[in-house]
């Protein structure tokens, strides 16, 4: 392997890296550019990757902490027993948000698919707030909003369960590596913005998510076997459309991340604890 490491620009952001076998560990200079990479794109694809569920693993702390092994949901399949897939349809998210430490970074391979007609939808939260209109950023800028464990069927956009974990972040969140301000409200989770009313928030996160999800800043990833999408989760948000249940879909997931769920919050009710880990099955894409 050269020194230096090929990659070409996707649109409208992230970065397609060449000639990388993610199931071996590269040389320091080529590590080094991938993290500087990572940090500058936000999010990589590798193609025409075989890894098993510990080569990935591997792979993924190159670029953060890993969750320990059994805290993850290691398969995103409806093929497999020990997988989760849901069907419905999941707006933008960044994963965990509704914790005080959300997940930090994702790493989806992709397994068995029907090839060209399954994707995920991405957008740079990094870019959502540097492209934010003035008069929006002024608003909102020292403000927090408050996110609830959604995923799944929750009681409508704007619904609220108090006997599931809710953490409320900066709206203009800081990254913790770089200190880019990243967007962070999201349709799928965010609830209200604390201390305002409801009536003037409203309208205010509308305008925020439709900014988000311009289409000229979505990056639609169309997947095949073998794709791996390494995204960080507190610099993009994600989305998926709905699944056809009866089509066959596996994708292998490494999870990078301070502290788990399970971490953060290990006081749960035992109700609370049903309606999460039931609701889990509908989790992420
Ligand atoms: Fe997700």
């Amino acid at each position: 392997m050269a020194d230096q490491l090929e990659w070409r620009q996707i649109e409208p952001f992230g970065a397609e890296v060449v000639g990388v076998d993610l199931s071996q560990a590269p040389p320091q200079a080529i590590l080094n550019q991938l993290r500087q990479l990572y940090d500058q794109h936000h999010l990589l694809v590798f193609r025409g990757q075989k890894l098993t569920l510990e080569q990935q693993r591997s792979a993924a702390g190159w670029f953060g902490k890993l969750y320990p092994p059994a805290e993850g949901v290691n398969f995103i399949s409806n093929t497999r027993k020990d997988g989760y897939l849901g069907n419905l349809e999941l707006k933008f998210h960044s994963d965990l948000a509704h914790c005080e430490y959300p997940i930090e970074s994702v790493m989806l391979l992709g397994v068995e698919l029907d090839e060209g007609n399954t994707s995920t939808k991405f957008v740079s939260s990094a870019k959502a707030w540097a492209e934010l209109p003035d008069d929006l950023k002024k608003v909102v800028e020292n403000r927090r909003a408050v996110q609830c464990f959604a995923y799944g069927p929750t009681e409508g956009v704007y619904g609220f369960d108090e006997r599931l974990p809710n953490w409320s972040h900066r709206i203009a969140r800081p990254h913790p590596r770089t200190g880019e301000l990243c967007l962070y409200v999201m349709p799928e989770s965010t609830r209200v913005i604390e201390d305002m009313p409801e009536e003037e928030g409203r309208p205010l996160l509308e305008a925020l998510y439709e900014h988000i999800a311009r289409p000229e800043a979505v990056y639609e990833h169309i997947w095949h076997v073998g794709d791996v999408v390494l995204w960080d989760n507190l610099a993009c948000q994600h989305a998926r459309g709905a699944l056809n249940p009866d089509v066959p879909r596996t994708m292998q997931r490494a999870t990078l991340g301070p502290l788990t769920f399970k971490q953060q919050y290990p006081s749960l009710s035992p109700e609370a604890q049903e309606i999460v880990f039931g609701r889990l099955g509908a989790e992420p894409g």
